[in-house]
């Protein structure tokens, strides 16, 4: 497996090792990427880093006898109701013209099926819409008005998603973007946002019977233009789910994961016997290497984006790694819930390393 440009030799191994964001006890498993049953009593949740809440719920629920996406869904729609989380459901950042579009999708590994909303407007929890679009309706992604109307269908509250916070950060972008329109800041401007926001969440849950489900939501790219959808609604891009090897999903931004269909490969890796943390580091390579555009490039050829990839592999192994430093994410492993830190390519600092 070759190094890629720009990743020290220390972080390539330590990445190798599956160091960092490879859970070290509990959810261990066997060497090799061998795919096994898990012993019984495995449950386990993964999630980003702002999933502590979801990973919580999800186990709680499966322990209660729950089915996997029923707990991954319950444990989402906590932080999709957060208007304190400005990058999924209500509260996320809107698009372009201040209008909130969610995207999600869900994948059920049990029954092999999946279900994905686009550009939903006014709903607070598109995952759980998503879910219905897999369990009621023959088909797999409903987008904008027609996603809304199925929701509407389903008794869902219409609601104003955009709150004060998310509006004032939509109208600080809007008036410091250039100083040729007619949008003025305010004389006590505050600094320029330096970068558009990409958050997003996704959880992975494995049960003691080894069955697997996922859930990915989000807002979306903050100031988006109206109707740009990312990853996180598309089956194989931001989220993927494989009864017979694991679950892989993804966030930051939704492009580059698109362009490299990350989540699925994730998965075909585990299925064809890399551990997570090898699953997940191959992909970060291929889209560190895919990177060619220089407008999504730094000084020294490194994407100037972000993405960062979770894996849960049906022996119960935990992997999350990102392109650059400083990411963390959510774990439970059934006895432990913890935010941990994922392995990286490359160092925020400048230097490169782990
Ligand atoms: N990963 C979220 C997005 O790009 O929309």
């Amino acid at each position: 497996m070759s190094r890629p440009r720009g990743v020290s030799r220390r972080a390539f191994l330590a990445a190798a090792a599956g160091a960092g964001g490879l859970l070290p006890a509990g959810l261990a498993g066997a060497g090799g990427g061998e795919v096994k049953v898990p012993s019984r009593g495995v449950v386990a949740a993964v999630s980003s880093g702002n999933g502590l809440r979801a990973t919580a719920r999800a186990v709680e629920l499966v322990r209660q006898g729950a089915d996997t996406l029923d707990a991954a869904v319950a444990g989402v729609n906590i932080v999709e109701e957060d208007p304190e989380d400005a990058s999924v459901g209500y509260g996320g950042l809107p698009n372009e013209e201040g209008v909130v579009e969610l995207d999600a999708c869900v994948m059920h590994g049990p029954t092999w099926s999946c279900g994905a909303v686009a550009a939903l407007q006014k709903i607070k929890t598109p995952s759980s819409v998503a879910r219905l679009v897999m369990t009621r309706t023959d088909h797999v992604l409903l987008v904008g008005e027609g996603a809304l109307r199925f929701a509407l269908a389903h008794g869902f509250e219409p609601v104003n998603l955009l709150t004060e916070k998310a509006r004032k950060e939509w109208l600080r972008w809007k008036e410091s973007r250039s100083p040729i329109d007619d949008w003025i800041e305010p004389r006590e401007a505050e600094a320029k946002m330096r970068s558009r926001p990409t958050g997003t969440i996704t959880c992975l849950v494995l049960d003691a019977k080894g069955d697997l489900s996922g859930v990915t939501s989000t807002s979306g790219l903050a100031f988006k233009l109206p109707g740009r959808v990312g990853d996180s609604p598309i089956i194989g891009a931001g989220l993927y789910v494989d009864n017979d090897a694991g679950a892989a999903g993804a966030t930051g931004r939704g492009e580059a994961v698109i362009t490299a269909g990350g989540s699925r490969i994730v998965v075909e890796n585990m299925r064809r016997g890399m551990s997570a943390a090898e699953a997940v580091r191959d992909v970060l390579e291929r889209i560190a290497r895919q990177t060619l555009d220089p407008r999504l490039r730094d000084k020294e050829g490194r994407p100037s984006f972000d993405v960062s990839l979770y894996a849960l592999k049906r022996n119960g192994e935990v992997a999350s790694g990102s392109l650059w430093s400083g990411k963390r994410f959510a774990a439970h492993d059934g006895e432990t819930n913890a935010l941990r830190d994922c392995f990286h390519l490359f160092a925020r600092s400048g230097k490169e390393g782990g």
